[in-house]
């Protein structure tokens, strides 16, 4: 199949609008079509057309088992899939809709088991990025869109991530640019006696409780507690790893830096992610600058990219400083550490075993 990557960037309003309509019918017709959202690329499917979203899980080499965000573009589409008390819901999108977060609801007849995976609830998300939300009202209104990366790929946030993991495989990729967040959306389960984050994101916890009260952590995101499995299928999934093992090392700055130049030292072909405060610190490995700790968005908008980057290099091994920036040091490092396969390691330790 060919595929075509269509540059919305160098076409005028009127045009991007023909390009969004194009990908609409094609939805509609039943195929794929990727297209930016403000957190990751998606790839689209009409949600309630259970061969269109089949599609998906062929396409990305997904278990089927592993559920489908449904993206709408209004409010009034919820009450077309979802069931029940929309109370708290309603809370959730005056305070963070068109955003990044994804909502978990019981779901209503229409919705096939094939875009839930079987399950009797539905993921919902209102994307804030203007295109995506007119290829949804093209599309039909309700489009299901995993992350558009090969399963076990990391997201990509760009649409060349997109073209390199879906070329010949889907008819059509709109291309603008890069993502602004670079991370997937909060998913927060509202079918839990306390709502639950399952997934976190840009949109925090402390940003959700002060909307609507207590909320949680789903406990088996803890990496400490490996016994209890997450509730959202796609967490319990290695992702985003690159082909080369990596490992994270904690501490303190001044002895994460010293451990990881001991451990290099004798290392051809080691890479360090590291940030612009400490990259030139690092002298015996090939040095990724993830971002800077004074901004904690660009760390999360780099991470994929970097990680991608390593599948082009020679690096054989991959040491990683730690992110636990205030904000969304939890979504970053919940996605670094299972890049990682939980390979996390204290300075100390490192300095110790050498
Ligand atoms: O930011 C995002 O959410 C991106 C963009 C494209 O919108 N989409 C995305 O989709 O990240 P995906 O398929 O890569 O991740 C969806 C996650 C998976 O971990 C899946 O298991 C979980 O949501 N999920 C979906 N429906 C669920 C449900 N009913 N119950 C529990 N988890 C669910
Ligand atoms: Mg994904």
């Amino acid at each position: 199949m060919e595929t075509e990557l269509i540059n919305l960037c160098q076409q005028t309003p009127e045009e991007q609008l023909i390009s969004c309509r194009r990908a609409g019918e094609l939805l509609r017709f039943g195929s794929l079509v990727a297209f930016p959202t403000e957190t990751v690329y998606g790839l689209g499917a009409n949600a309630l057309d259970p061969e269109a979203s089949s599609k998906i899980y062929a396409a990305k080499g997904r278990p089927s088992d592993n559920p489908l965000i449904v993206h709408i573009a209004d409010w009034e589409a919820i009450e077309t899939i979802a069931e029940g008390n929309l109370e708290l819901a309603k809370k959730l999108s005056d305070a963070f809709w068109p955003g990044p977060l994804t909502m978990i609801l019981p779901k209503k007849d229409c919705v096939p088991l094939a875009t839930t995976g079987g399950l009797s609830t539905v993921a919902i998300r209102m994307p804030s990025h203007e295109i995506a939300r007119t290829v949804i009202r093209f599309g039909g209104g309700y489009i299901a869109a995993p992350s558009a990366n090969a399963s076990g790929r990391p997201s990509p946030t760009t649409a060349g991530h997109v073209y390199e993991d879906m070329k010949g495989i889907i008819p059509m990729i709109l291309d603008q640019g890069e993502v602004s967040i670079g991370l997937e959306s909060t998913i927060i389960d509202l079918t839990e006696q306390i709502p639950t984050i399952l997934r976190p994101g840009y949109i925090t916890l402390s940003m959700l409780s002060d909307c609507i009260g207590e909320v949680r952590m789903d406990p088996g995101l803890s990496s400490e507690n490996t016994a209890v499995r997450p509730k959202a299928p796609g967490m319990r999934y290695r992702h985003y790893a690159p082909k080369a093992p990596l490992v994270i090392v904690e501490g303190p700055a001044s002895e994460v830096i010293r451990a990881i130049n001991a451990r290099t030292a004798s290392c051809s072909g080691c890479g360090v992610i590291a940030t612009e405060e400490t990259k030139d610190l690092y002298t015996n490995a090939e040095v990724s600058v993830i971002g800077s700790r004074s901004d904690e968005e660009s760390i999360a908008h780099n991470l994929y990219d970097i990680l991608r980057g390593f599948d082009h290099s020679t690096v054989t091994r991959i040491y990683s400083e730690s992110f636990d920036t205030p904000s969304m040091g939890t979504a970053i490092m919940n996605r670094l550490i299972k890049a990682a396969g939980h390979q996390v390691i204290s300075a100390a330790d490192l300095l110790n075993e050498l």
